[in-house]
């Protein structure tokens, strides 16, 4: 939901970004920060024969993570623009982008040591037969012994601040010009979904305008302001075990990822192909 106008309107000398470039934007502030699992990955990674796979790459915190540490690893998502934010920032690291979806990926000629499925992408395949799918693609393209670990957000803190109560402060960046802002603004547990909603912002500068001393924001037009909603399946680990189970994987015991003051803690699923 747009609720105010483009630059045009507006003044402001900066283009709006492609929908593209915006989608990037987004994921780099809302995802790109994340970094109390990287230790568990770069272990996994570090103890297994072979490549690596991430799916659900987005633009690559793991899987570039992980190359820079000498891995080969491959990097797989539905999105290309997200895709290509990996392909030109990997420098001389060695990660694959993968054009795929999760739920029916096919690789010929690769066979991966370990997958990994950071933060809670696999809740974003919201029914078992989506699960289902996407562990029966991820077990063939494991080498026999190979690891499949998965994250999943245990504890949620459902809270709606819609209405100016206080909540999680907004995380924001420049890009291109603009100041890309977004603030958590409700998390709500209902029917078996986490509904977990967003408010996002664009602002550009308004021409030589505004008093020094004054607070960024102020001097700062609003182009830009719409809700985002993701929507998550709340999956518990012995649900997700089980189904893994009938996938033909054996269970390992769990790993757990703390919290931290910004970020809710995962259980990390462990599943033996
Ligand atoms: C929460 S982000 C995680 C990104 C990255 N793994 C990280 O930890 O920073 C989820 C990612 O999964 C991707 N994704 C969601 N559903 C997918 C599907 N069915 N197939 C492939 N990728 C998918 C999205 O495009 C997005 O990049």
């Amino acid at each position: 939901m747009v609720v105010s106008g483009a630059a045009a309107d507006t003044g402001i000398a900066t283009a709006l970004p492609s929908e593209a470039a915006s989608r990037l934007a987004w994921h780099d502030l809302e995802c790109g920060g994340y970094e109390a699992d990287l230790a568990l990955w770069r272990e996994l990674a570090a103890a297994q024969q072979g490549q690596v796979l991430e799916v659900g790459a987005g633009a690559g915190r793991v899987s570039l993570d992980l190359a820079r540490a000498g891995h080969a690893v491959t990097a797989l998502d539905h999105d290309r623009a997200l895709l290509s934010a990996i392909e030109s920032r990997r420098g001389g690291a060695v990660v694959q982008a993968a054009h795929a979806d999760a739920r029916s990926f096919s690789l010929p000629g690769c066979e991966f040591g370990l997958c990994v499925v950071p933060m809670h992408t696999i809740q974003l395949l919201r029914d078992r037969d989506q699960r289902g799918a996407f562990l029966r693609c991820a077990r063939t393209h494991l080498r026999r012994g190979g690891l499949l670990a998965c994250a999943i957000l245990t504890r949620v803190e459902p809270f709606d601040c819609r209405d100016g109560g206080v909540g999680p402060a907004a995380d924001s960046a420049h890009v291109d010009g603009l100041l890309y802002s977004s603030r958590p603004v409700r998390v709500e547990v209902r029917g078996g979904e986490i509904v977990i909603e967003r408010e996002r912002r664009i602002l550009g500068a308004r021409d030589g305008s505004g008093s020094v001393g004054e607070a960024e924001e102020e001097r700062m037009v609003e182009l830009v302001r719409q809700c985002d909603e993701a929507i998550l399946a709340q999956l518990r680990r012995a649900q997700l075990e089980r189904e893994a189970q009938a996938a033909g994987f054996q269970v390992e015991p769990a790993r757990a990822i703390a919290r931290t003051d910004e970020h809710v803690g995962s259980t990390v699923v462990m599943l033996r192909g």
